[in-house]
């Protein structure tokens, strides 16, 4: 017989694991009030815990306290968006019933609904279907994965501006990692992936820009706004005699303006792919991690990359194990705003880029590197380098880019509640501030 207390007694197991609804929303109120101040973390754990709602006093002024807020009207920096409420509280549940989709049994209907937000979006991008993954990055690798197992090809092209998760993809997979220079504005041409596939042809001199592609054996990842500047590939490079063996398109940031009757044409050509990307955590305002995987024939794919194993009740599909109920925040999105009100964020984000480009281009000490394809812009002060202005930014924050080795300030429109024009007095007036204590001339940077 066991007569050894228990470790923990039945009444504290349930506040733990079972706690009142009134309970959780004060301690979702403290922390969401403006009042968190930060107290010092132990360099070691203690042996007593301090409790609950002190563990979420300590914790929340290192997450929500010193955070950026990305909704300020001065972030135009990253490709990271503020986050629509319904968010907070439909990954509030999928924590809360820690769902796991790899077993049907513990996620049946969180299944379905993962299931659903992919019949929902796979249309947009003219894919038949796919599944959620947690980013872009793990998207690329599912793809490149399903395209290296069904096509047996050995080579990744892709323009030199592309993600540099592409270049992981290629190593993890073992594949040749071909790098394409792209046109001056940063974007893959057709016409020069068609000819490196034409002189890979028997018969060709081979002789010409780049090296040769052989289309049989080579993925082709085409770049739908690349980080840098937002450039978007001709998406349907190598088409006819040409075709690679599998057209990949990274969409990560710009898939988005499918949903744009304004701007989808900026995409014309993804319907032919055979795998798209696209992070939600960009572009379609979800917290991390999100992002889609699609497929033109999803069942192939998924077949090529699912595992059976003898534990399990279905295979397992793709590169995540354990997988929770990342639908949830991205469904609630979906339905609070609708296909309009998606378009309607994604409108705002161009005329935001818009806005931002009228600005550079009325004030002669600012310039730009490009139009606004995707919503990314590349600026710079033309008197002062990029990292100066940027250390000395007050009230406004952009990231920046290397391009041909200059320093250019970037700004990506995630922020639905940016104002330009606060971002480019804070450039301007950071410029004079350098100016003054510099106490030289201005001369146009070189
Ligand atoms: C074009 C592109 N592809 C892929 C990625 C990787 O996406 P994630 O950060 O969702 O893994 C990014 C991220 O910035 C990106 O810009």
């Amino acid at each position: 017989m066991n007569d050894q207390p228990p470790h923990v007694l039945a009444e504290d197991l349930r506040a733990l694991f079972r706690a009142e609804p009134e309970a959780v929303a004060a301690a979702v109120a403290a922390a969401l009030s403006d009042e968190a101040t930060t107290l010092e973390l132990p360099g070691r754990l203690a042996g007593p815990g301090v409790g609950a709602e002190r563990a979420l006093a300590l914790v929340t002024p290192y997450v929500r306290g010193a955070a950026r807020d990305l909704g300020d009207p001065g972030f135009l920096a990253h490709m990271d968006p503020p986050t629509p409420w319904p968010t907070w509280v439909a990954t509030l549940l999928a924590a809360s019933t820690n769902q796991n989709l790899l077993h049907p049994d513990t996620a049946p209907a969180a299944r379905e609904l993962e299931r659903r937000v992919v019949d929902w979006l796979s249309p947009v991008f003219a894919m038949s279907g796919g599944h959620l993954v947690p980013g872009s990055t793990v998207a690329n690798l599912t793809a490149l994965w399903a395209a290296r197992e069904l096509t047996g090809a050995s080579t990744v092209a892709a323009s030199t501006s592309s993600h540099l998760s592409i270049r992981k993809a290629a190593a993890i997979l073992g594949l040749r990692y071909a790098a394409i220079e792209p046109t001056v504005d940063g974007a893959l041409s057709a016409a020069d992936v068609a000819d490196r596939f034409a002189r890979s042809a028997p018969g060709s001199s081979g002789r010409g820009g780049g090296t040769a592609l052989d289309p049989r054996t080579t993925i082709l990842v085409a770049t739908a706004g690349t980080t840098g500047t937002g450039a978007i590939d001709e998406l349907d490079p190598g088409a006819g005699a040409h075709r690679p063996a599998w057209l990949h398109v990274d969409a990560a940031w710009a898939g988005p303006l499918r949903f744009s009757r304004r701007h989808r044409h900026r995409l014309d050509g993804i319907g032919r792919a055979d795998s798209v990307a696209v992070s939600a955590h960009k572009w379609l305002f979800q917290p991390k991690e999100s992002a889609v995987v699609l497929f033109a024939d999803a069942e192939r794919a998924h077949r090529a990359v699912s595992v059976d194993e003898a534990y399990l009740q279905v295979p397992n599909l793709g590169l995540l194990g354990s997988h929770g109920a990342t639908a949830a925040p991205l469904a609630a999105t979906l339905l609070a705003l609708g296909l309009d009100g998606v378009e309607g964020l994604v409108d705002h984000g161009m005329a935001v880029a818009d806005r931002l480009v009228e600005l550079i281009d009325a004030e002669p000490r600012l310039a730009r590197f490009g139009p606004n394809h995707s919503g990314v812009v590349a600026w710079r002060h033309r008197y002062h380098g990029s990292a100066a202005i940027r250390a000395e930014l007050a009230g406004a924050v952009v990231s920046t880019v290397d391009i041909g080795g200059r320093t250019w300030l970037r700004s990506v429109a995630a922020n639905p509640l940016a104002d330009p024009a606060t971002v480019v007095s804070a450039v301007l007036a950071a410029g004079e501030r350098l100016d003054r204590a510099e106490a030289r001339p201005q001369r146009p940077e070189s």
